[in-house]
Formats: structure tokens, C-alpha cells, sequence
């Protein structure tokens, strides 16, 4: 029977999801002078009729002496409609280049059919590419290589690609993934490149997703319950895209339960320490101060002497970030008041900052220590006690809103710029990351002082004054 329709012979082209399959197949076509009517790119992505001539591959064998004519703009829409779910896409966008070819100005004339289908579509993508970019919301999960931040989103489009190097930019320095149903896309600030994988499947719906109930114990197990508070999130995240947020789905339980979590929270920290069920819904200073002394999220508390919450101006532009309280700043109860924080406030009169612009706080509030005869020696904190103060740190973030931030060292780099952050070899840029807009870190002042000689001593005295010294610049600059 099908060879009774020789007259009906549309050549039907099977296209992979991505522009460049597209591409080659239609320069193929071009060069054969196959005509738009004469054949049907296919969306391979779409369950298709059988076809009635199939893609062999002598039909594929092209004459390479003709030249197609492709002009830049054609291509940088033709990429971006290439993303649009529309199955038609591809039939659309060889139509186009079929016609550019006789008619080199087409694309100009935007009352034509094709034209303005075309201008049309790539809006569509546009306008989704920088929802995805404003509705990312990471998740920090801790594996066996350090905090990896997780996002599962579902963009209208085909969208990934053209997404992500949006993220790599912005999110240098963090290790991070983000999954979609039809690809996923992951980013290593050691390897430094893009490797898009494997959907989470369009047929897991979020909801029964593997990643979702894990994202969900997560949360449960972080929620605060006592910051609950489902009118400010409404109106930081418009109703209809609640669904792309796995915590959601977890909101009406939260909330029924309320009271009960706050005691299921204190017990879950035994097995994930965590500050945050001690942090108050309200982030103002004095209210952070006040409920300081009562955290449990970590063993920590159990032999300092004190907490000591951060201290400065209280809309200060720069917040710098130590590691943690030393054995005077214990005693004290405010940070930065031993041999360390005298070097820092040296550094900080050489560039002379004035007191408003600076807030000082530790990515660690207690002092951890082991006591050798009458002298209690500094000790770094574990990866898991950062992760667990993180919550009052972020606080205090939210309280101040300084307009750039600067860790001291590796232990407030491990905080804001993540376990794979190599301090020496990027010390002085201003990063972006998930927690906060900029972020920049520096030598640590105790590195400064516990430099093996003279020369050495100097040489990082300098680091730490100049980077500061460019920070400082940087929010003069901003304001
Ligand atoms: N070192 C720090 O990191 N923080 C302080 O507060 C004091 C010394
Ligand atoms: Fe809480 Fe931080 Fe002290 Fe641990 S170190 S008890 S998390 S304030």
C-alpha cells in the first residue's frame, strides 16, 4: 500500500532534542535542495506515526560544493527557539533558513507568518530562561566531598543549556547540581566546565521523586518551625510557582504541627547537629543576641565560657567573618578582642574604616578549645560545627545586609564559599553564592601572626590589609 503513494513522499527526518542534530540534518537538507514542503523534521522527543520514507543513510550523502547561507542573528534565535517544546519548531526554523537563503533580510520582516511564529517562540523561551533564573532556590546537602548545593526545577522549556552557564557564572566557586526532567547539569568549581547528564524523568512527577522525599527529610529535619511564616513566603514567591518548591509540599504539615516539631527538631540534631531551631523568626540584632546563649545546635556551648554573637555597626556595608571566638573573645563575649583582632583592627586603621562600616563575627560562636595544664589551645572547627552555626551566621547576614562580606580564613570561607574554596589562589575576588550577593575571602589575621618569620609575616600582613583595603573600595564604591 505505501508504494501506492509516491506522490505523498515527505521525507521525514527524526530530530534529537538539541540544536546542533537539528543543524546538521538541515544543512543536509539544504544541500540536497529539498524543499520545506518536501520534508518533516520530526521532534525524535514525540511519539511519531511511522514514516513513510525513512532516513536512510545514502539519502543522507550530500554535495558539499553548495553554500548555505546562515546569518548570525538567524542563529542566535534559531539556538534559542531550538529550546521550545513546540514539535513544529524544528519544520518552522528550516522554513526560515530555506527562505533566507533567496531572501537574506526575511528575519527583518516581522509581519511575515514564520517571522513573528518564530520571534514569538524565542520570547516564550527567553521569558522562561529568566524565570529559572530568578526561581532556582538550592538546598545545601552535605556528601562525602563537603556541602553541594541541590536544585530540581521544571522550566516550561528545554531550557537547561541556555540556563546554566547563567549559574556558573554566579555560583563559581560552589559545587553545585541542578535537575530538571529532561536533563541535568552539575558544576565542579575544581573542574570548571558544565557536565549536563540525565533528567530526573518527566514521569516522576516532583512529588514522588526519590530526590523530593530526600530534599523533604532533609527540610524537616532543617525547618524551623518557630520561623514559620507562610504570609512572608507568599509574598516572596508567588503562589503558582510553589510547586516548584519540594518544601511546600511539606507547609500544611509544618504548620498544623508547629509546637510539636520545635521538640522533634531539638531531638533530630543528635543526628544532624543544626542551630536552627534556636534561631528566632526575627532576624534583628538584639533578638539574635538575646536567643544566642540558649543554642544547642552543636556540642560546642557545653565548655565555653559564653556565646559570642558579632558585633559592629548594625548596618554596617562590610561584614567580616572569622572562624570562631578565641580564649579572650570568650571571656569577653564579644568578638575580635585578643593579639588576632588587635592585627585585624590594626589592618583595618591602616585603610581607615570607620567604625559604622564594619560588622565582626565568627562562622562558629563558641569557643572551641582543649586545655593543656592552665592553657585552653585554639582549636579549628569541624566542617559539621560550621554547617551547624551556619543558621546564626546567615541570620546575622539577613540582619545587617551588608553589601559585601569578607571570610578570614578557611573557616569562614568553608561556611559562605564552600569545602573546595583554595583561599590563596582566590583571596581578593568578589564571589557571588547562594547566601549571599558578594563574598570575598582573605588570610585569616591569626595566619598572620603565627607566620614562621619576619619576611613571611609582612608578606601576609599586606594580603590581609590589601584585600581589605579592596573590599573596603568595593562598597565605597557600591554606595
Ligand atoms: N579569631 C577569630 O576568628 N575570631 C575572633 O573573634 C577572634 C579571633
Ligand atoms: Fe550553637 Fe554555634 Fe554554639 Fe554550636 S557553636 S552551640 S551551633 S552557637
Amino acid at each position: 500500500m505505501a508504494a501506492a503513494l509516491p506522490l505523498l513522499t515527505l521525507r521525514h527526518v527524526d530530530v534529537p532534542p538539541n540544536f546542533e542534530a537539528w543543524r546538521t540534518l538541515a544543512r543536509e537538507a539544504l544541500m540536497r535542495g529539498d524543499a520545506p514542503e518536501t520534508i518533516d523534521f520530526r521532534d525524535a522527543t514525540v511519539a511519531a506515526p511511522q514514516s513513510l520514507i525513512s532516513t536512510s543513510s545514502e539519502l543522507r550523502v550530500v554535495p558539499t560544493e553548495r553554500k548555505a547561507y546562515v546569518s548570525a542573528l538567524f542563529l542566535e534565535k534559531a539556538r534559542v527557539v531550538a529550546a521550545h517544546r513546540d514539535p513544529q519548531r524544528w519544520n518552522l526554523l528550516f522554513r526560515l533558513l530555506y527562505r533566507l537563503q533567496s531572501n537574506r533580510n526575511l528575519l527583518k520582516i516581522e509581519v511575515d507568518a514564520d517571522v513573528s511564529a518564530m520571534l514569538r517562540m524565542e520570547q516564550q523561551v527567553r521569558r522562561d530562561i529568566h524565570k529559572m533564573h530568578a526561581f532556582v532556590r538550592f538546598r545545601s546537602m552535605m556528601d562525602q566531598h563537603g556541602e553541594h548545593m541541590i536544585a530540581w526545577y521544571n522550566p516550561e522549556h528545554r531550557i537547561l543549556e541556555l540556563a546554566a552557564p547563567f549559574f556558573a557564572e554566579r555560583f563559581a566557586v560552589m559545587r553545585w547540581s541542578i535537575f530538571t526532567p529532561d536533563a541535568s547539569v552539575a558544576w565542579d568549581p575544581l573542574v570548571k566546565q558544565l557536565q549536563f547528564g540525565p533528567g530526573a524523568g518527566r514521569e516522576s512527577a516532583p512529588a514522588e521523586d526519590e530526590m523530593e522525599e530526600l530534599w523533604k527529610t532533609y527540610y524537616s529535619g532543617i525547618f524551623n518551625p518557630a520561623r514559620l511564616n507562610p504570609s512572608v513566603m507568599r509574598s516572596h514567591m508567588p503562589v503558582k510557582y510553589w510547586g516548584q518548591l519540594p518544601e511546600v509540599a511539606l507547609i500544611p504539615t509544618l504548620i498544623q504541627s508547629a509546637g510539636e516539631r520545635v521538640n522533634e527538631m531539638v531531638q533530630l540534631q543528635t543526628s544532624k547537629p543544626s542551630a536552627a531551631p534556636f534561631v528566632p523568626e526575627r532576624h534583628s540584632l538584639p533578638a539574635l543576641r538575646e536567643a544566642m546563649p540558649g543554642c544547642r545546635g552543636c556540642d560546642l556551648y557545653k565548655c565555653a565560657t559564653q556565646v559570642v554573637p558579632g558585633a559592629g555597626g548594625a548596618h554596617a556595608p562590610l561584614m567580616l567573618v572569622g572562624e570562631q571566638p578565641g580564649d579572650q573573645e570568650d571571656l569577653e563575649g564579644k568578638p575580635f578582642v585578643g593579639p588576632a583582632g588587635k592585627l585585624l583592627r590594626k589592618a583595618l586603621e591602616e585603610i581607615h574604616v570607620t567604625s559604622k562600616e564594619v560588622f565582626m563575627t565568627n562562622a562558629v560562636k563558641h569557643f572551641k578549645f582543649t586545655q593543656r595544664g592552665k592553657r585552653r589551645m585554639h582549636q579549628s572547627p569541624r566542617m559539621s560545627e560550621i554547617t551547624a552555626c551556619k543558621p546564626w551566621l546567615l541570620a546575622e547576614i539577613d540582619a545587617v545586609k551588608p553589601k559585601l562580606i569578607v571570610c578570614l580564613g578557611a573557616s569562614a570561607a568553608k561556611s559562605l564559599l564552600g569545602g573546595t574554596f583554595a583561599l590563596m589562589r582566590d583571596r581578593g575576588k568578589v564571589l557571588s553564592t547562594p547566601f549571599a550577593e558578594h563574598v570575598m575571602a582573605t588570610v585569616h589575621p591569626s595566619a598572620v601572626l603565627r607566620a614562621p618569620d619576619h619576611a613571611m609575616r609582612e608578606q601576609l600582613f599586606h594580603h590581609l590589609r590589601d584585600d581589605l583595603a579592596s573590599a573596603l573600595q568595593f562598597v565605597r564604591r557600591a554606595a
